[in-house]
């Protein structure tokens, strides 16, 4: 049997005749952008994230460099940036004008060091933009103290962690304000592109909703020179229906997670396994194992027909997007990087499906 690593089919079809409905309600109201959907799914989103407020925009890469707009974080500015990360985070900084600063992460989480982050504060840091990578959040409290004491904003990089929960709060909420992305494959994905900004600041709620929207909040009068980032109407309308399934569908993770590590922990290997701290909650985006031999592992596993993806093969810094930064070395970061891999892992993968994954592995590993 062929182990897809990821099937985008399955959830559509669990919510076909809901998600048909929610279209035909679209379709039937006349109202294509800015309408009752994406305000129902605002409100929906804030409160499952615990936030004030909620903003949709066009994807998850805008949601961050939104943020940042509206902070007026830009040309000659610093933000603090994970060196181990999917590039958009870095991009979100370049785009707005501004220079992403990278810190290395801690081996065992992939997520960003606290201790490391001081040392890279300089007079032109405005920002550390964490993310909570492979559904796992970033360790928040040391990073708000620092936060704190420089006078920056911290914002949160949630594309990955729809619904993950540090000491008890849900990411979205941590920060000042955090970007999310529904890009299809994520823990709660669109049928397209989308994204959103959470956040507990009224005034910055108040300035992205004009910034996505040519920067007015009244038509044809504009504040700001804004942008065109709004989520569709159609988008939110399927966004709306999949939310209501989304604790659902990240306890299926989690409990494939859990399954995973039981199979896995008594092994003697080389293979490290993923770490969940104590103050971690994480909805399992990904299960990212490590192994030296990373490529030949990927191989086998892809014979005995279970599909994996590494996530990712190269840091940002070593990026020729990046040229400027080809000089700096991330040591932990460019390990990771050589040595990840994804497992499958997904509210629609079936048991048989996972025990083929465990079993291959055991032998593999
Ligand atoms: C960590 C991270 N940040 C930002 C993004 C950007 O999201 P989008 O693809 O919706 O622009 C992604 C998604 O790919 C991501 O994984």
């Amino acid at each position: 049997m062929q182990v897809p690593f990821l099937d985008l089919n399955a959830p559509i079809k669990e919510l076909q005749l809901e998600t048909s409905n929610a279209i035909q309600e679209v379709l039937d109201s006349g109202w294509f952008i800015l309408g009752e959907k994406v305000k129902a799914f605002e409100s929906a989103f804030a409160n499952y994230c615990e936030a004030k407020y909620c903003i949709g925009v066009a994807n998850g890469l805008d949601a961050l460099f939104l943020i940042l707009k509206a902070y007026d974080i830009g040309l000659g500015d610093e933000v603090i940036v994970p060196s181990n990360t999917y590039i958009a985070t870095w991009l979100a900084v370049s785009y707005a004008g501004a220079a992403p600063v990278p810190v290395e992460p801690n081996i065992l989480t992939y997520n960003i060091d606290p201790g490391l982050i001081e040392a890279a504060i300089t007079p032109r840091t405005k920002a550390i933009m964490v993310v909570h990578l492979y559904g796992q959040p970033a360790d928040m409290d040391p990073i708000l103290a620092l936060a704190k004491k420089y006078n920056l904003k911290v914002i949160e990089d949630a594309a990955q962690a729809h619904g993950a929960r540090y000491k008890g709060k849900r990411v979205g909420s941590l920060g000042d304000a955090a970007g999310f992305s529904f890009y299809p494959g994520k823990n709660l994905g669109a049928l397209g592109d989308g994204g959103a900004i959470t956040t507990n600041d009224a005034a910055m709620a108040e300035k992205i909703s004009a910034l996505r929207n040519y920067g007015s909040k009244m038509k044809y009068y504009n504040l700001y020179k804004g942008y065109n980032s709004r989520l569709d109407e159609l988008q939110a309308a399927i966004l709306l229906v999949r939310l209501q399934k989304l604790d659902e569908w990240n306890q299926r993770r989690k409990d494939i997670g859990r399954d995973y590590l039981a199979a896995f922990s008594q092994l003697q290997t080389k293979v490290v396994l993923p770490h969940v701290p104590d103050f971690a909650d994480p909805v399992w985006h990904l299960f990212v194992i490590r192994h030296v031999e990373r490529d030949c592992l990927e191989r086998q596993l892809k014979l005995k027909g279970v599909g994996t993806v590494i996530h990712y093969p190269i840091p940002p810094h070593r990026q020729p997007a990046y040229e400027e930064m080809r000089h700096i070395t991330l040591p932990i970061s460019e390990q990771i990087h050589r040595e990840v891999l994804s497992l499958p892992i997904g509210p629609h993968l079936a048991p048989e499906q996972k025990n083929q994954v465990i079993e291959v592995c055991l032998d593999a590993f």
